[in-house]
């Protein structure tokens, strides 16, 4: 049981460059498509379909396409932000503002000349050995799912299941949600010749670190009672 919960703990997110270099053995990534394939979906609709990219030119190509960011975007993640490590261990959500370029660290932000600059220079993606680009049919939700709402939770369901394969099988692994919006996301179909009517759902990144010596980042998650309640909601006494 406690192995089970350090598996999932052990998951993470690495946004690092891999060592593009060394590639992921066929195996290898035929395990994390059978981790996908063995994923609950609603109605077992199996809503998904995955591209595997391993083609070095194909890869390089993905990394420098330009990732459009909104206004809207930089805003709404400004409040997920904490500015101290002491701040995100006592918020308990949210990411370290240290990992944005400055300009999207003020809350006034504006798409001025500063951060044309800094999103100029965030655009390209770190180097990987593999993408794996899992896409669905938005023409066929789940039955009577107001907006696919089941449809996006299974897909959330493949995704993790991938995920803790990655992480068991030592690969490094970090989703890319920008690859999934207009106009990116033509120019990614295009080039993988993934037909028209499907959509990106997510992307990830996988590759082994070249410096096993990176500092491990703060990762921090709420207190069970902070988002469990027992009987009634908003009360707890479990513990
Ligand atoms: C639906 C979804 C979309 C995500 N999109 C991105 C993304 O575009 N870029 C990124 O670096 N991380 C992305 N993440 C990773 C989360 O930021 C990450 O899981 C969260 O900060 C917790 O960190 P951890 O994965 O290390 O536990 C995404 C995660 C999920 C579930």
């Amino acid at each position: 049981m406690n192995e089970l919960l350090n598996v999932m703990h052990d998951r993470k997110s690495s946004r690092m460059p891999f060592d593009h270099i060394r590639h992921i053995p066929k195996p290898h990534l035929l395990k994390i498509l059978e981790a996908a394939r063995w994923a609950p979906t609603a109605h077992n609709m199996q809503n998904f379909e995955i591209v595997v990219v391993t083609d070095g030119l194909l890869l390089r190509t993905i990394e420098s396409l330009k990732r459009p960011i909104s206004e809207t975007f930089v805003r709404e993640n400004y409040a997920q932000l904490s500015f101290t490590e002491e701040e995100l261990e006592m918020k308990k959500t949210g990411l370290l503002a240290a990992n944005f370029p400055p300009s999207w660290r003020k809350s006034d932000f504006k798409l001025d000349k500063d951060a044309k600059e800094d999103i100029a220079n965030l655009r390209s993606l770190p180097p990987c050995s593999a993408m794996m680009v899992v896409v669905f049919d938005p023409a066929k939700r789940a039955p009577a799912s107001e907006g696919d709402f089941l449809g996006f939770m299974s897909l959330g369901c493949v995704m993790e299941n991938m995920w803790l394969m990655a992480n068991a099988l030592n690969i490094h692994f970090h989703i890319i949600s920008s690859l999934s919006a207009a106009p990116i996301e033509e120019e990614v179909k295009k080039m993988l010749k993934i037909p028209n009517n499907l959509k990106i759902a997510f992307t990830c990144r996988l590759g082994y670190d070249h410096d096993s010596t990176h500092k491990r980042y703060l990762r921090v998650r709420r207190e069970i009672k902070d988002f469990a309640s027992h009987n009634q909601y908003g009360s707890w006494e479990m513990e």
